[in-house]
């Protein structure tokens, strides 16, 4: 599919496995979306621009990489893209973060905005958005609509479950956006749960339910 990425590295397809299993705790659950949100953030941020800085090594003086541009990005998915962050934010601790809070209606399966609050100049940033579950996408295309609303223009959605329908709806509300994500799953069933997915990722990590 243009666009999309599968991270099949077997690191990730392992925690995966073990993220699936129904009797996985909440602790477990957690700890393992930390470990992989590491893992899918080495893939998303594979191909950023790097620049040179002269340094002193105890040796000698030598031209070294270093990121180039502004700090990203980093917009959770309130609540479950959390889980997503905290290993991201591992790896790039001087990341900005923006957060957006919605919740999907359980009956129309619609998103509804309860908070939003994101860095100024996102126009100038590259902007990864991150939720564990991609579904009917109501949720990550209104994300997306609202922070192009606010300016973001280089933005990549990064997940850890989709739904073949999700991924479709997605990009074509949203071409410009790439997409990663650990599986594309069978698809969605009649409350629009991912199939053979997870179950509620929010639920999971926080015990709630
Ligand atoms: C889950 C998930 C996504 C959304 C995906 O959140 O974390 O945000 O559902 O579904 P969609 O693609 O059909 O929109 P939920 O609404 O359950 O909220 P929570 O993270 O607060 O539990
Ligand atoms: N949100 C979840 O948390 N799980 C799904 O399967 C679909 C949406």
């Amino acid at each position: 599919m243009t666009g999309v990425t599968v991270v099949d590295h077997p690191l990730v397809q392992h925690k995966l496995t073990l993220m699936r299993k129904k009797e996985t705790s909440t602790a477990s659950f957690r700890r393992l979306l930390r470990e992989i949100s590491t893992l899918l953030c080495y893939e998303v941020t594979r191909n950023l621009d790097l620049t040179t800085t002269r340094i002193q090594t105890p040796m000698m003086e030598m031209e070294s990489p270093i990121l180039e541009g502004k700090k990203l990005v980093f917009a959770s998915i309130l609540r479950a893209g959390n889980g997503l962050l905290e290993g991201m934010l591992d790896l790039v601790p001087a990341a900005r973060v923006a957060h957006v809070g919605l919740y999907r209606d359980h009956d129309t399966l619609e998103a509804v905005e309860y908070y939003f609050k994101a860095p100024e100049d996102l126009g100038s940033r590259l902007v990864i958005v991150v939720d564990p579950m991609l579904a009917t996408a109501n949720s990550a295309i209104m994300a997306i609509d609202k922070l192009k609303e606010r300016g973001a223009r280089n933005i990549r959605f990064l997940c850890l479950l989709a739904a073949p329908e999700g991924i479709e709806r997605f990009r074509a509300a949203h071409p410009d956006v790439s997409v990663f994500t650990a599986s594309i799953d069978d698809g969605l069933n009649e409350k629009g749960y991912i199939m053979p997915g997870l179950g509620d990722a929010g639920d999971r990590m926080y015990g709630t339910k």
